[in-house]
């Protein structure tokens, strides 16, 4: 079938099968390859993107469902100019992330939590990213990143 999806800002249409899931239009059809996918039970949350908005997992959604909607993934997330959002630049500067692997899905997901929640405290951080796993941080760097993401003193949260 035929779907069209804006993608970043950019219209974009595919011939998928039915059982194609957004995840792997995304990387195999439009080769957004930060997209990633870590697992087959929609648990690790490598996968989330924005659908109109809303963090979604793009495993557990299928290509056609999002057929007319606008789904933003971590490529379009740097500024025009092609620097880091903040975001992006607080996982840098703070060290939250190391293989890298969960990190397109945590930064869609920070994004996701900042928008409805501008000033997370840490506990509200650590709710959040419940459906995102990460096997290299012990998390507590990325916790800091979003912190520091939202303009909070990072040295409030607990010591590590
Ligand atoms: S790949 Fe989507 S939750 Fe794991
Ligand atoms: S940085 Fe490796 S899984 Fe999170």
């Amino acid at each position: 079938m035929k779907i069209s999806i804006t993608v970043n800002g950019k219209a974009v249409s595919g011939d998928v099968e039915g059982r194609t899931l957004l995840s792997g239009f995304l990387r195999d059809h439009l080769s957004l390859t930060g997209t990633h996918v870590g697992c087959d039970t929609a648990q690790c949350g490598a996968c989330v993107v924005h659908v109109n908005g809303e963090a979604v997992k793009s495993c557990n959604m299928l290509a056609a469902e999002a057929d007319g909607a606008d789904v933003g993934t971590i490529e379009g997330q740097a500024t025009a100019d092609g620097s880091l959002n903040v975001i992006q630049q607080a996982f840098q500067d703070h060290h939250g992330l190391q293989c890298g692997f969960c990190t397109p899905g945590m930064v869609m997901s920070a994004a996701a939590l900042l928008k409805e929640s501008p000033r997370p405290t840490e506990a509200e951080i650590r709710k959040y990213l419940e459906g995102n796993l990460c096997r290299c941080t012990g998390y507590h760097n990325i916790v800091k990143a979003i912190m520091a993401a939202s303009g909070q003193d990072v040295g409030s949260i607990a010591a590590e």
